[in-house]
Parts: structure tokens; sequence; C-alpha cells
């Protein structure tokens, strides 16, 4: 009986992470479709924007809201959580780096290019583990489905 009211919290972080490999693939698609010219046209920077400003949101809500949660009903966790604290500060850096590039019109395709698929072998090591260290606790989380956007941001 229970069990039908416990939202599927391990689906939604699978859902969360596809979108968000989504918008790095059009990223990525973007910033390759300009690689030709000198600079990439600001049409196809918004796509690295977006990209950017979702991942970004995603790892903060983690941090303030979902890992605390967790931690509270399961604090076995601290060490994986620990982990992936650590990881979501490896990838803060090289999202400001690449944001930084970005903002700098003279930055070449190919630049970015090299940067944002750092960023993808960082973000799908960090998915994956992520997803692999937590599934069962997501299975057992106790929290509300109204705090989705709270706990993984709006992604
Ligand atoms: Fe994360
Ligand atoms: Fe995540």
């Amino acid at each position: 009986m229970l069990r039908n009211r416990v939202f599927a919290w391990h689906r939604e972080l699978q859902d969360v992470h596809h979108r968000l490999e989504k918008a790095l693939e059009d990223a990525r698609r973007a910033i390759r479709s300009g690689e030709r010219a000198q600079s990439l046209k600001p049409e196809l920077r918004d796509f690295c924007y977006t990209f950017c400003s979702a991942l970004g949101s995603h790892h903060r809500s983690e941090d303030s809201d979902f890992f605390p949660a967790l931690l509270q009903q399961m604090p076995e966790l601290e060490p994986t959580i620990a982990r992936l604290g650590r990881e979501h500060e490896v990838l803060a850096r090289l999202l400001a780096d690449f944001q930084a590039s970005l903002d700098d019109s003279q930055s070449s395709p190919q630049r970015l290019f090299r940067q944002i698929n750092d960023i993808k072998a960082a973000m799908k090591a960090h998915f994956g583990f992520e997803e692999g260290s937590l599934n069962r606790a997501l299975r057992a989380l106790d929290v509300p489905k109204s705090d989705r956007n709270r706990m993984f941001g709006d992604v």
C-alpha cells in the first residue's frame, strides 16, 4: 500500500540525466556545425548556455536539497555523498571554464568542442556512479513527489 505512494525517484533521476545528456548532445552538435568558422555564432552558442544552466541547476539542487534529504534518512550514505559532492565541484570548474570560453566571442569552436568533450566524459562517469550507488536508496526514499524540482532542479 505504502509502496504505491512512494515516488519512483530512481527513475526520475535517470530521466533528468537523460534530458541533460540530450542537452549536452544538442550543444556538441551546435559547436560541431560551426567548426569551420573562426568563432561560434550566437544562436549556436545558445545551446551551450542552455545546457550549462540546466546542469548547474541540477547539481545545485542535489547539493542543497537532494543529498541532505538522503542523508537524513540514510546516514550511512555519507561517503558516497561526499564523493558525489566532490565530482560536482570538478564539473562546476569545467562548466565555469567552458562558460568563460563561451563569453569570449573570440573562442574557437575547436576549443569549445574540446571543453565540452571533457565535460561529457566527466558527466557520464558522474551520472553512472550516482545512479548505481544511489539506486537502492532512491527506491526507499520517502519524500513527496511535489519536492521533485527542489531536489533535482527544474530540468
Ligand atoms: Fe550529481
Ligand atoms: Fe544527478
